[in-house]
């Protein structure tokens, strides 16, 4: 999936409008916003999720931004009360993450949470982005547009840089005025997750003191492992053994199929759904060999961490 041709998109009508429709067909577009540019798709597409775990090359499937236009759309995905909806308030749109309980009914990929019961959602105030969410009239997932491990791109020639040929356009509107990604900020208690283009001390003289993540959290995607089945999880398995239920991929008999086709895309886009389905069915979990390759390594990674032993 390295072919495509990467549009460059300016950011008039005509542009922003390609760049929604694209969005929609499940493309993935990265755009400006404040801080640095995203790399956007439809969060409530898993295929389109899966496609920029692919596009960044991660290595693990970090939890997502979901960008909003307002606090009113933000509220549909997300518990945001107290000290964060002060916050939301007061500083949206701007540099500033909040991570917030999920709403039921969300409608979101859980690839973009990574199975968490929490959602880091933002609203940009960078009016191309605006513009964007508003055409679009989804939530849009969006990492930096960066290949992991690589420096956040603050202008679209970094963008094409990295990602030429992985997405599907780039909406060009010269270079972020912040350049630093947003601060993220946690509830309960009320912590920094991210120091980022929002001040912590800005933060303070409206909420009083935060704690930090610290040693509690020392990176956010460590998070992850907050996350596990509640049965027991069997890796490169080939068949069931007795009261197991499979995750199959590639052709063969199971409960699930991450995808008959050997498609790691697919597989990535129902690797959560299918895991809670199988959890919910209360018997132990076999997972069938997933190639170490590609996504297949994201893929890999969060299974090793729901088959971990846990206390
Ligand atoms: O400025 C920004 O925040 C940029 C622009 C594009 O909005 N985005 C960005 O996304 O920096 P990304 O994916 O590079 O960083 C997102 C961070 C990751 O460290 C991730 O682990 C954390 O947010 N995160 C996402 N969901 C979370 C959650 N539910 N709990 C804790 N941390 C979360
Ligand atoms: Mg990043």
């Amino acid at each position: 999936m390295s072919n495509i041709e990467t549009a460059r998109l300016a950011p008039d009508a005509t542009g922003i409008a390609e760049a929604a429709r694209l969005l929609g067909a499940g493309g993935l577009v990265s755009f400006p916003t404040e801080t640095v540019y995203g790399l956007g798709g439809d969060a409530r597409n898993g295929t389109a999720v899966a496609r920029i775990f692919e596009a960044k090359g991660r290595p693990s499937f970090n939890p997502l931004i979901v960008h909003v236009p307002d606090l009113d759309t933000a509220e549909r995905y997300a518990d945001i009360s107290g000290a964060l909806k002060t916050l939301a308030r007061r500083f949206w749109p701007g540099p500033l993450t909040l991570v917030a309980p999920l709403k039921t009914g969300h409608g979101l990929s859980p690839l973009v949470t990574a199975g968490l019961e929490t959602l880091a959602i933002r609203v940009p105030s960078h009016p191309v982005a605006q513009d964007v969410l508003r055409a679009f009239g989804g939530p849009v997932a969006a990492p930096s547009a960066n290949p992991s491990g690589r420096i956040s791109p603050t202008t679209a020639a970094h963008v094409m840089a990295g990602l030429h040929g992985k997405i599907e356009a780039v909406l060009d509107a010269g270079a972020c005025p912040v350049g630093l990604e947003s601060t993220i900020v946690g509830a309960a208690p009320l912590a920094l997750l991210r120091p980022g283009g929002l001040a912590q001390e800005d933060i303070e003289a409206a909420v009083g003191p935060l704690e930090h993540a610290g040693d509690a959290i020392t990176a956010p995607g460590q998070m992850l492992s907050h996350y596990a089945p509640d049965a027991t999880v069997r890796l490169n398995a080939n068949c069931a053994n007795p009261g197991e239920v499979l995750l199959g991929f590639g052709p063969m008999q199971s409960d699930l199929n991450l995808s008959v086709a050997g498609d790691l895309v697919e597989a990535a886009a129902n690797l959560f759904d299918h895991l809670h389905m199988l959890d919910a069915t209360g018997y132990p979990i076999a997972v069938a060999p997933i190639p170490n390759c590609g996504l297949g390594q994201a893929i890999n990674d969060r299974l090793r961490r729901a088959a971990a032993p846990r206390g």
